[in-house]
């Protein structure tokens, strides 16, 4: 290996490495452009199977073509090619032999790699790269893509364990408050835990899986959040007492909007890191529309609902007093084969003047398209970043994980917004809907505040523009590993 000091003679060379899943490659691949913007050289290592859709459905090489030095790589993701990879894939697929085929192949590309690696930055669930880092002497930061309380409930997990306050004792104790939550005691029920807790066998093994990894990212050397302080700080104060270095960075979107506007001007067009094919067609449809007449709907990329539960949806939007832009994943339907799309078909058909429905949106477009007044959604991480920025209000309903603690921050601690969960019925789908909507000043007035807020945090003084900056320097000038351990 090469002994040169990247300060000295070349530019910090940084590999990322998010999971397989498209809500982490777009935060992971959006701090790889930051950091690239900063003069790094940058390695983005992805799945063979994202890969082949970023570039089917993105200008990807072309557009990174611009850095010099970032190098699209991929890695198996321990599936054969052919595997169709839909619903809660993930999870399902983590076992010892595939992470161990990873984190075989991720050391012989660090050991490979030329120049050598400075730093990974690696996604917080893949404790496998804290050992390799380790091993290599690489300095290694976890990156958290999901919410900052989402992560420290899952730390807490053992802890509601011991105290007796898990396992759930039915469908009359959900909501039970859960005290032993450090810093969120006063609004954390049995119903707000991430979904697995519902499970009646506590020691599962996705629970078990889930808590191991998060307790793992916290002997990398750093971790990163995608969020603000002014967001999220009271737990990120607690975070800090199990990880000395912490770097809140978000909302990552915003911060490179504003990066590349200031280096490029406001026209800049963007990469969107799409893997699926974006329907544009409901832009127009969106103009001509009034301004904040629209509810967006959508339930990300991995949520699927059945039959029963996207008919009370679509009723609850029917009856309401609004126009709505939905998007069905022709996959997000459980049903028979095939028999989703026809579905879906249908309902597009029932409700041509009232909604407009497409497999997949440009979602950040959307939520800043002037018609749009509201986001229905079901609290991932991303989309309610860009739900804040846009400062259009919510109503939550969340499917899983960390999305259960996510909706009930938004409903009860910034309150812009209303929590849904648990409930699939017409009539409150309406209610809430038309409390957002159509009685909207609260909730319109609290999330164009908070999106003021939050946009001059990732702008030059703001807090997360000041972490970042003090990320690029702790990287290039070597001061990772120096971090006092806990
Ligand atoms: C889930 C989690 O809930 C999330 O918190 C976790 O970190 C990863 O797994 P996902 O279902 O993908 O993620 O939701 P979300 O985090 O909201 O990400 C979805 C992304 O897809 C958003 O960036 C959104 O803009 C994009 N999207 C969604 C589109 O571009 N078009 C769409 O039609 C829908």
């Amino acid at each position: 290996m090469e002994m040169d000091s990247p300060s000295q003679c070349r530019p910090p060379h940084v590999v990322i490495f998010p999971l397989p899943l498209q809500g982490h490659i777009n935060s992971m691949i959006k701090l790889a452009e930051l950091l690239a913007l900063a003069g790094f050289k940058l390695t983005f290592l992805n799945s063979h199977h994202n890969h082949e859709r970023l570039i089917k459905f993105t200008n990807i090489v072309a557009y990174f073509k611009r850095y010099p030095g970032f190098e699209l790589k991929t890695i198996t993701d321990g599936l054969p090619l052919d595997h169709p990879r839909s619903g809660n894939w993930f999870l399902e697929t983590y076992e010892e032999a595939i992470v161990m085929k990873i984190k075989q192949s991720f050391r012989e590309m660090m050991i490979n790699s030329n120049p050598p690696v400075d730093c990974v930055i690696a996604d917080g669930f893949s404790g496998y790269a804290i050992d390799v880092a380790n091993e290599l002497g690489i300095p290694i930061i976890g990156f958290r893509t999901s919410s900052p309380r989402s992560f420290w409930v899952y730390y807490s997990i053992t802890d509601i364990i011991k105290a007796g306050e898990l396992p759930i004792r039915g469908s009359e104790d959900m909501d039970r408050l859960i005290t032993t939550v450090p810093g969120m005691e006063t609004y954390l029920r049995c119903r707000d835990l991430p979904s697995f807790c519902r499970k009646p066998d506590i020691e599962d093994s996705t629970v078990q899986l889930i808590v191991k990894q998060t307790r793992k990212s916290t002997q990398a050397d750093a971790l990163i959040f995608n969020t603000t302080d002014e967001l999220d700080e009271p737990i990120l104060s607690q975070i800090r007492t199990k990880c000395a270095n912490i770097y809140p960075i978000g909302p990552l979107h915003a911060q490179l909007n504003t990066r590349l506007k200031a280096k490029h001007g406001e026209s800049f067009d963007q990469f969107s890191n799409t893997l699926r094919e974006e329907d544009k067609s409901c832009i127009p449809w969106l103009d001509k529309q009034p301004n904040r007449s629209v509810i967006y709907v959508s339930f990300g990329s991995i949520t699927s609902t059945s039959r029963d539960q996207l008919v009370e949806l679509w009723y609850g939007l029917l009856n309401s007093k609004t126009k709505f832009l939905f998007v069905v994943r022709p996959d997000s339907v459980i049903g028979k084969d095939g028999e989703g799309e026809d579905f879906v078909k249908e309902l597009m058909e029932k409700s041509k003047d009232r909604g407009y429905i497409v497999d997949w949106a440009p979602q950040e477009v959307v939520l800043n398209h002037q018609a749009v007044g509201g986001f229905l959604t079901h609290s991932g991480w991303n989309s309610t970043l860009e739900s804040i920025v846009a400062g259009v209000p919510m109503v939550c309903w969340p499917y899983f994980a960390d999305q259960q603690v996510t909706s009930r921050v938004v409903s009860t601690v910034w309150k812009i917004g209303l929590d849904m969960k648990d409930v699939s019925d017409r009539k409150i789908v309406e209610k809430m809907v038309n409390d957002v909507m159509v009685d909207q000043k609260e909730f319109v007035n609290s999330a164009t505040d908070m999106a003021k807020v939050i946009n001059q945090c990732v702008s030059i003084g703001g807090s997360s523009s000041n972490n970042l900056d003090r990320l690029i320097e702790d990287i290039r000038m070597k001061r990772l590993k120096t971090t006092k351990r806990l």
